[in-house]
């Protein structure tokens, strides 16, 4: 395993590594610290920038080679206008990272001294451009032998060692801990869903989590054995056709000062592969259905975070883990299921299988632990791609107020959610004359009468779900993210979390 990018706050005016990095606002306006720099090669950095018709927006970038008066052999300057947003911020580290790593270095200093730091402290600015560094440089090479160390056209970046000169150099560490703790989050999530269905079946993934209980999280994983004397028969159906059997796991988190507050729920998908099972999947791009776990990767980089930042609060991951396969003793399409709330469910599609692994899942969260809200995740439909394409993730939510911090958290991250309709009329597409209802709606608004069915199993709890078919996968490389497996979600309900349920704690 590559070892991950080593980050360091150090002061200004300190030993600077042969590549360092400045800032420079709109206007080339610089801080004190650029501004010296700039001094000290006699003006070099501001007549390049000129003579560049660099104007210091936003991650645009120039390189002065070998300056005057300076030991480095290259500054290059990059533009911070317009950032004002933590997200902002988190994209102007990453696209520092990208900018030192097209110059094939390993190590390099960022000049953290912004001009003007917007509304934040200059050890939040810090913290937050080590973040976007941090999220930059995840990668998923684990199965590439090859490495061509020496090779010209490797694209690589190679930078192990980042060093942030800023102004509280150990308030921006502090600052940055919990940070850290995100970016382990989001690359436990990356990992899940990067990681190949042959390498990571339900048992496989259920052993991973239960390898988080050092960081505190108590896990249980719930076997076959136990999944039949819970009654939990879709989620069962569901693994049914599949050699490998079904699993679900229970993380806790009890960070609450006061040890009986009510729990938040967060419950994921976590279908292993979905070839579709008999009611198969074409062959085409079906190779994308390892990531159709990534609302439990989610929930689980989510769990991982809230234990490793010590989060003050009490909170419950279950992940429903199954692989949908055809086989002689998979799921037909006509089949009853009883599921464990009681409700019968016609399969007419062994396809739309995740909302059987959440109708169980569901039903237990909301049995067991009598949540304040529940929030599931889940890649349930192709629709909620048509209908959003992959810039939102579909919210739908039987709570006002859960579903406006939703997209209030979401607005900040980032990771931004579109509220779907829910209502009798969606509702009533999935009743069925043979049984409570059917697993498949009509020919339209399939990601809404996915989510109907889903909340057929949460009662009258605060309930959001957030259909993250289109964001969770494939979701295009930006600036902090460059991965297939995108990690998205745990940092919207990081901030979820942070922003509305732990405050009143502190
Ligand atoms: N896992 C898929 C949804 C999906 C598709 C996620 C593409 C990510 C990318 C889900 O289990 C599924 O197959 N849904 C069906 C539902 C249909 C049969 C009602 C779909 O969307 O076609
Ligand atoms: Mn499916
Ligand atoms: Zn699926």
């Amino acid at each position: 395993m590559p070892e991950p990018l080593d980050i360091q706050f150090v002061p200004f005016n300190g030993e600077m590594a042969p590549t360092v990095l400045v800032l420079a606002d709109d206007g080339v306006a610089l801080g004190a610290a650029a501004k010296r720099i700039d001094e000290r090669s006699k003006g070099q950095l501001t007549k390049a920038a000129g003579a560049a018709e660099f104007k210091g927006k936003a991650r645009t970038a120039i390189e002065v080679l070998a300056p005057a008066g300076i030991e480095s052999r290259r500054v290059v300057m990059m533009g911070t206008g317009g950032t004002k947003t933590e997200h902002d911020r988190l994209r102007l580290g990453g696209a520092a990272y990208a900018q030192i790593g097209t110059r094939k270095v390993e190590t390099a200093t960022l000049v953290a001294d912004p001009a003007d730091p917007g509304q934040v402290s200059e050890e939040v600015f810090a913290a937050d451009l080590a973040l976007g560094a941090l999220l930059r440089s995840y990668n998923f090479e684990k199965y590439r032998s090859t490495k061509s160390e020496n090779d010209e056209d490797d694209k690589r970046n190679g930078l192990r060692t980042l060093a942030i000169q800023c102004a509280k150099p150990e308030a921006a560490a502090k600052a940055f801990a919990g940070r850290r703790a995100l970016a382990e989050g989001v690359f436990l999530a990356r990992d899940l869903v990067n990681e190949p269905a042959n390498v990571l079946g339900p048992v496989e993934f259920a052993e991973r989590l239960r390898a988080l209980s050092s960081t505190g999280l108590s896990i249980e994983v719930l076997d076959e054995a136990d999944l039949k004397a819970l009654n939990m028969n879709a989620l069962l159906a569901v693994g049914q056709g599949s050699v490998r059997p079904p699993r679900v796991v229970v993380m806790q988190w009890n960070g609450s000062k006061s040890k009986r507050a009510k729990p938040m729920c967060f419950v994921g998908k976590g279908v292993c592969f979905d070839t579709g099972g008999i009611s198969i999947k074409p062959a085409g791009g079906m190779e994308d259905m390892k990531g159709d776990m990534g609302g439990a990767a989610c929930v689980a980089g989510l769990m991982l975070t809230l234990a490793k930042r010590r989060a003050a609060v009490n909170a419950i991951g279950i992940v429903g883990l199954a692989e949908n396969m055809p086989s002689g003793t998979a799921q037909r399409p006509g089949d009853i299921i009883t599921s464990m709330s009681g409700q019968t469910i016609e399969v007419l599609n062994t396809d739309a299988e995740g909302r059987l692994v959440l109708a169980d899942a569901l039903w237990y969260a909301n049995d067991r632990f009598k949540p304040r809200f529940i929030i599931d995740l889940a890649t349930l439909t192709g629709a909620i791609m048509v209908a959003l394409g992959k810039e939102y993730a579909g919210l739908f939510c039987n709570d006002d107020r859960l579903a406006k911090e939703l997209e209030a958290a979401g607005e900040v991250t980032g990771d931004k959610v579109w509220r779907m309709p829910l209502g009798k009329a969606y509702d009533r597409l999935i009743d069925s004359r043979n049984a409570d209802m059917k697993n498949i709606g009509g020919r339209y608004g399939g990601a809404i009468t996915g989510a109907q069915f889903v909340q057929r199993f949460v009662k009258d709890t605060p309930w959001a779900h957030l259909d993250i078919a289109g964001t969770a996968m494939d979701s295009g490389r930006n600036e902090i993210n460059q991965s297939w497996g995108s990690g998205w979600g745990v940092r919207l309900l990081d901030r979820l979390v942070a922003d509305n349920y732990e405050k009143s704690e502190k």
